[in-house]
């Protein structure tokens, strides 16, 4: 029996109103906007407002791709979010999403795999079209990131942003369109390199834990950066050719954006072309598990993306984790 393909039918994003750029960060940080761009290829990002939590922007993400796929959110049979910055640990947000647009009861859970999360996402949810388990899934990266971020430490408050998208997974209808596969795998040796430390079980919230500043994202920039420009050709390298396709069959490449020169070494690894690779880190920095959606509009809304394209999308971040999608959109 043949697997039923799963595709993506509509695609919405929200960002949050507020733009902060480089040289807003440079009246409180000591950095500059030459240091940012020139290293991450960012100039500016949204940044959520007091209150406004993941299930916020990720249900006006939900909205959006639910309009443009002309789909009721009672319809909808699961909800899938991935985020690093939930509104809680515990309900998933999710369910607080589903809640939000007044889906009724449709099964919703998260998935956490910091910035790799929508395409662990996308892989949960096309799993669960291909086995005839669901019909239409809602897979959401939403991520109020800033919330999580020590603004007075340089090295990470520069690099992130808030933001969500969403996509609306059908079981696909014409030939050959729709998910091909996936290369998903994680290297747990790399566990500490990036991480939130406290407010789990292993180090609960504390006294000590909060003067500790250990609520905090922590990052090992460098060993990530040395991970991200490894993994990211060789895992979308595995996906193509592990289908049967060659490198120059893809005609569009997303990778997660975390910044332009991993996206660069990746491209140039891979041998493609710029106008072959989507970016639009400059505006947007690291929005996480909403980076690849963002960009996933955009490329719609621009003509860069068009149906039949073959577009290869791929995700690395903490666990140290990645993961590579191919589809034929
Ligand atoms: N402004 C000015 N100077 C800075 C800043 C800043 N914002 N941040 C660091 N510096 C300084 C450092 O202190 C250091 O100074 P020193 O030489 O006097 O010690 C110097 O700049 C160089 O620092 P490096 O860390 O070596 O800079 P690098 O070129 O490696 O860039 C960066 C740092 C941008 C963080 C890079 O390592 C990177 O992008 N890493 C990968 C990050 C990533 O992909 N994270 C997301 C993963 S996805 C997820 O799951 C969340």
């Amino acid at each position: 029996m043949t697997r039923r393909r799963a595709k993506v039918a509509a695609v919405g994003t929200y960002v949050p109103e507020r733009v902060v750029t480089n040289d807003d960060l440079s009246l409180n940080l000591d950095t500059s906007d030459e240091w940012i761009g020139t290293r991450t290829g960012i100039r500016q990002r949204r940044i959520a407002a007091d209150g406004q939590a993941a299930s916020d922007l990720g249900a006006e993400a939900a909205r959006r791709a639910l309009k443009a796929a002309q789909a009721q959110p009672g319809e909808l049979d699961m909800i899938i979010t991935a985020s690093l910055s939930p509104d809680m640990l515990f309900p998933a947000t999710a369910s607080l999403i589903s809640g939000l647009i007044g889906a009724g009861s449709p099964a919703a859970f998260d998935i956490s795999a910091a910035c790799t999360g929508f395409i662990y996402a996308l892989a949960a949810g096309e799993s669960f079209i291909a086995s005839g388990r669901a019909d239409k899934v809602l897979v959401v990266g939403a991520e109020a990131v800033s919330k999580m971020i020590d603004w007075s430490d340089r090295a990470t408050a520069v690099l992130f942003g808030d933001g969500a998208g969403a996509v609306l997974l059908e079981p696909a209808s014409g030939e050959g369109e729709g998910i091909i596969g996936f290369d998903l795998g994680n290297d747990p040796a790399g566990a500490a390199e990036l991480s939130l430390p406290a407010g789990g079980s292993r180090l609960p919230a504390s006294q000590e834990t909060v003067s500790g500043r250990q609520h905090f994202l922590r990052m090992n920039g460098r060993e990530v950066f040395r991970f991200a420009t490894r993994i990211v050709s060789e895992s979308a390298r595995r996906v193509v050719e592990g289908h049967g396709l060659r490198m120059e069959d893809v005609d569009i490449f997303i990778p997660h954006q975390a910044n332009i020169r991993i996206i660069d070494v990746a491209a140039r690894k891979l041998g493609f072309e710029p106008g072959k690779v989507f970016s639009n880190i400059e505006r947007y920095g690291n929005t996480s598990c909403a980076s690849i959606p963002l960009c996933l509009d955009e490329a719609e809304r621009q003509g860069r993306l068009r149906k039949g394209d073959l577009v290869l999308m791929t995700g690395f971040g903490a666990g140290l984790s990645w993961g590579s999608c191919l589809a034929r959109w």
